[in-house]
């Protein structure tokens, strides 16, 4: 499975933490490569366009707080990007959302936290049935 990983400077950091924690997956970093301040919408975009063109399988996207970046996501038709701030979240993002995108703060989660969420929402299967229906609708919003 490919993961494409993003951040702006406010989640540089926790991205560079999971780099290395994960270091045995096919990640691909769109950047951003320092701490410098960037714009979350531009790295919002890379992953989304990752996913869209089926070059990632699933992507991780960091900002601050992961508000930003996650209203960034979302408004790509076909994303569906899940702040998640629990375990249970993050669950319930892969048993009900199908979620495509996995968005923490990184300057409101610590790196163990986000381990776990991830190790989660990879260990659950999607249940498909009345999320799909759901999930359909989401795609024909205006
Ligand atoms: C950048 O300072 C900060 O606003 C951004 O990382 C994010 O938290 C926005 O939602």
């Amino acid at each position: 499975m490919k993961i494409a990983i993003a951040a702006d400077h406010g989640g540089f950091e926790l991205k560079e933490a999971l780099k290395q924690h994960y270091a045995d997956l096919d990640l691909i970093d769109l950047g951003t490569y320092s701490a410098d301040s960037v714009d979350y919408p531009d790295y919002a975009q890379k992953v989304a366009r990752a996913i869209l063109s089926e070059q990632a399988d699933l992507g991780i996207l960091i900002c601050g707080t992961g508000i930003g970046i996650s209203i960034a996501a979302n408004r790509y038709k076909g994303i569906r990007a899940a702040l998640l701030y629990s375990a249970e979240a993050a669950r319930l993002a892969k048993a009900h959302n199908n979620a495509n995108i996995l968005v923490f703060g990184g300057r409101t989660m610590a790196v163990d936290d986000v381990i776990n969420r991830i190790d989660t929402f990879m260990q659950t299967s999607y249940e498909g049935g009345r999320h799909q229906r759901r999930l359909n609708k989401l795609d024909i919003m205006e």
